[in-house]
């Protein structure tokens, strides 16, 4: 009996794919069919696939031209499965052509003609239109942005606002947008969606008029300078029934998000502290160190309390803060907030004039796991315990520098008919974060202007007493 084995991710699945797996089988007695599991997909870039795993296996099982379905998991299996399975032939759409010459040394390797005009990326467009979005900013983090969104179907970036045209007009031509402008209402006019990269004092007048005018926002954090403004933010979003999303990159990441479920699942204990560190050596006169909304806590620290909320949760019972100011302007230079709960405690390490190493460290009642710089961008993990026999490491793909996950899940939320939040980063953790930036500044503005190190008493932030 010839075995041939093909495989995909057959979402939405279409003529493309019943052509395929008829020809495939045709070229033996038995059709073997790898589906690909959400997350080796979201490893590949795939990020939008719509249909769940059950639906697509179900998809190839309703053909009727499978004989045998398997899941795909990693890179590498393929060349286990042809072994594994017996294969004589390994089939697959024209459009990997070359790609899989390596399996030649196990198989016989068939690519076949795709089938011209269909593709799970055109009937996702079709089924949801898609997403116009424009940029408000066109700094840095606004060319990444553009980079990234290439990576993400669904969704096309066509328009720039700054309130400085020229800036607009050069970051519009460098990225081939359709327009620039420095009227934000005329920017709105035009899109369904914004993403906000603009200095931080001005999010929230940004935010709130977009939200205002129907469209969705994706917005850099820290969402905005007050637990006031945040919350009206996420009451306006609610009110007129469009996605709102604090663009923090790494609670939309797939290595952070499972790690984050693997040491709440109990496998390391109770958790009893978890330090986090982020820290950046900026640039003499950035923004970061210059502006009056700059400081290492407001630039930094929403990743350190993100995995601190997804770890620890939102009942805290106590605040402090060590910090070394800069004596000329008051921005916190290097900054240790340390949140107590019931039974655990927290510290977030930020600075923006040192180097510290970038790890996080979750100690639990059975062991410990250890997340190794840059944590944020979470590749690996291990958990550790008393006898290290029983160690586990977990590695995992973190692609490009990250935008194209909160990208993926801001357009899936926009496209999703039954919500508009997320359980990644929810509205209660986002104010969370929000409130506990505020009150650590609240307590630093009362601090003494001194060059020494300083420590503040924060008030708990009133929603999480
Ligand atoms: N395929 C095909 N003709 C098409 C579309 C897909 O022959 N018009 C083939 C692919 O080459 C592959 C298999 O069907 O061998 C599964 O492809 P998959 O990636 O699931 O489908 P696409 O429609 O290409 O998906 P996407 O647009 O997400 O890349």
């Amino acid at each position: 009996m010839k075995r041939v084995i093909t495989y995909g991710t057959y979402d939405l699945f279409h003529d493309g794919h019943r052509r395929l797996l008829e020809r495939a089988r045709a070229l033996g007695d038995y059709l073997l069919v790898g589906v690909t599991t959400d997350n080796y997909d979201d490893s590949r870039g795939k990020l939008n696939v719509q249909d769940t795993l059950m639906r697509r296996i179900e998809s190839v099982r309703e053909s009727g031209l499978a004989d045998e379905i398997f899941i795909e998991e990693t890179d590498g299996q393929k060349i286990t499965d042809v072994q594994k399975y017996d294969v004589d032939t390994f089939a697959i759409g024209s459009d990997w052509t070359g790609k899989f010459d390596y399996l030649q040394d196990y198989c016989r390797v068939v690519y076949l003609e795709r089938t011209p005009g269909v593709s799970s990326t055109q009937l996702r467009a079709h089924s949801h239109g898609i997403v116009r979005l424009g940029i408000s900013g066109s700094g840095r983090i606004a060319d990444r942005f553009i980079l990234e969104s290439k990576f993400v179907s669904g969704v096309n970036v066509e328009s720039v606002y700054s309130s400085q045209l020229a800036s607009a007009q050069s970051f519009c031509n460098r990225h081939e947008l359709a327009r620039s402008t420095s009227n934000y209402d005329e920017f709105l006019e035009s899109v369904d969606a914004v993403y906000i990269a603009s200095p931080h004092e001005f999010h929230f007048e940004q935010a709130c008029t977009a939200l205002r005018n129907g469209k969705h926002v994706l917005c850099e954090k820290p969402l905005t300078m007050s637990f006031q403004d945040s919350e009206e933010l996420h009451n306006t979003a609610e009110k007129h029934g469009v996605v709102l999303l604090e663009a923090i990159k790494t609670a939309y990441s797939p290595g952070f998000i499972r790690m984050i479920a693997i040491a709440r699942s109990g496998v390391i204990g109770t958790i009893r502290d978890v330090s986090a560190t982020f820290t950046k050596i900026a640039l003499a006169g950035s923004r970061e160190v210059v502006s009056e909304f700059g400081g290492s806590a407001r630039e930094l620290a929403s990743y350190p309390l993100l995995a601190i909320v997804k770890l620890l949760g939102t009942d805290l019972v106590g605040l402090e803060i060590d910090t070394i100011l800069d004596p000329t302007n008051r921005l916190d230079l290097f900054t240790k907030m340390h949140l107590r709960y019931n039974s655990a405690f927290a510290t977030a390490t930020v600075a923006l004039g040192a180097k510290a190493e970038g790890n996080l460290v979750v100690a639990g009642t059975l062991g410990s796991l250890y997340v190794p710089s840059p944590w944020w961008k979470t590749e690996q993990f291990e958990t550790r315990f008393e006898d290290p026999a029983h160690n586990k490491k977990y590695f995992f793909k973190f692609d490009g520098d990250g935008l194209r996950y909160e990208l993926a899940e801001f357009v899936s939320l926009i496209n999703s008919k039954e919500t508009t939040t997320t359980f990644k980063l929810s509205r209660k953790e986002s104010l969370f974060i929000q409130s506990v930036l505020d009150a650590g500044n609240v307590a630093l503005l009362s601090a003494p202007n001194t060059t020494e190190s300083i420590h503040v008493i924060a008030s708990i932030p009133a929603p999480f007493t």
